[in-house]
């Protein structure tokens, strides 16, 4: 098997993005299923939680390597050796590259020093990336924010380029700061900054919600990461991905449309459910497919006494039969 390698891959490069409750692995896979050339990482998982073996943590970075790869598994904490346990013991497990996440703003995270509080701590930062390289064979990257409050070109070049020293791979950058949360717009321009001054590829994120968008939005980068516009609509992930790489003077193009229809998109939402069964359980699979059942009928007539029922589907065939029973009356 070729090793995997950022540089290798067609541009621009077009990933799902890491989104902690959302992109696990019948997630993922769905999304394969619609768009295979899409890159998929997984929800960050704790490094601590690997190195500890918490069977939960364990289960979280569950991937299915015949439709998932190649697989990116994105992992967070502050310490060096937990890090370099947990890429050897992810490597061990057959992911292809590791992702080390230093932009989550979510209080817990940066209150114990994880996530985007490394962006006050690029020393810290630099000896995470160095001792992870130094563990695992796997290329190596990091995602992260514009800063923490202000948003400051030199700082943020001089800390990518100390992260590429430090032998980052691949840098993703979603275009707010850690303060911004996920207010005010995805501000692209201090991205395209720090392309011109890493050798690296970059990776844009942030409010990308259709192929103009996407088109507006990549300039001089590598790729583009998309998260929360595939949420209810996975099909977005392959709108995108023909748009830039479909041959459009090719005697056999064929535009590629999304379904747009409820009953278009049920047997894909079926499929999502069959994938949440298959990877959790059906309790588990079926529990955490609810809130996707409710989100598919936004919007239709009655949908409040349908969301009732979906919220409480217990077992696949209830959800598949209540589904298709809306489907008759939509
Ligand atoms: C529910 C949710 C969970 C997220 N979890 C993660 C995560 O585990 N790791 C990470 O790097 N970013 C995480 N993010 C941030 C996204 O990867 C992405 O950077 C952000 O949503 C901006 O992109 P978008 O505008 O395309 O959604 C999460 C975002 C959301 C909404």
């Amino acid at each position: 098997m070729n090793k995997f390698s950022w540089n290798n891959l067609p541009r621009p490069i077009i990933c799902l993005a890491p989104m902690a409750g959302y992109t696990d692995s019948a997630y993922r896979q769905l999304v394969k299923e619609i768009a295979p050339g899409v890159i998929c990482f997984t929800e960050f998982t704790s490094t601590d939680g690997i190195k500890y073996g918490s069977k939960r943590t364990l289960k979280q970075v569950g991937f299915n390597p015949d439709i998932e790869r190649p697989i990116i598994a994105q992992i967070f904490g502050k310490k060096p050796e937990s890090f370099a346990i947990a890429a050897a013991a992810l490597e061990e497990m057959g992911v292809d590259a590791i992702d080390i996440n230093m932009g989550c703003p979510a209080k817990k995270i940066v209150s114990s020093d994880h996530g985007s509080a490394l962006l006050k701590n690029p020393d810290l930062a630099a000896k995470i990336v160095e001792t992870t390289v130094k563990a695992t064979s796997l290329p190596v990257s990091i995602k992260t924010r514009l800063g923490t409050k202000d948003k400051d070109a030199k700082f943020l070049i001089d800390y990518c380029k100390r992260m590429e020293s430090a032998g980052a791979q691949l840098i993703t950058l979603h275009g707010r700061t850690a303060a911004q949360m996920y207010t005010g717009e995805a501000d692209f321009e201090l991205i395209y900054e720090v392309k011109k001054h890493v050798k690296v590829p970059v990776i844009g994120n942030g409010d990308i919600t259709s192929i103009e968008s996407a088109k507006e939005k990549l300039g001089n980068l590598d790729g583009l990461m998309v998260g929360r516009a595939t949420m209810g609509n996975p099909w977005i992930m392959a709108e995108l991905w023909h748009a830039f790489h479909d041959d459009t003077t090719s005697p056999d193009y064929k535009p590629y449309t999304s379904p747009k229809s409820f009953h278009d998109r049920l047997p894909t939402l079926i499929r999502h459910m069959e994938l949440s069964v298959e990877t959790k359980g059906e309790n588990r699979g079926v529990m955490e497919m609810r809130k996707y059942l409710a989100a598919s009928i936004k919007g239709f007539p009655g949908a409040s006494e349908y969301r009732q029922k979906l919220v409480r589907v217990e077992t696949l065939k209830e959800a598949v039969t209540l589904l298709k029973e809306i489907d008759k009356l939509s």
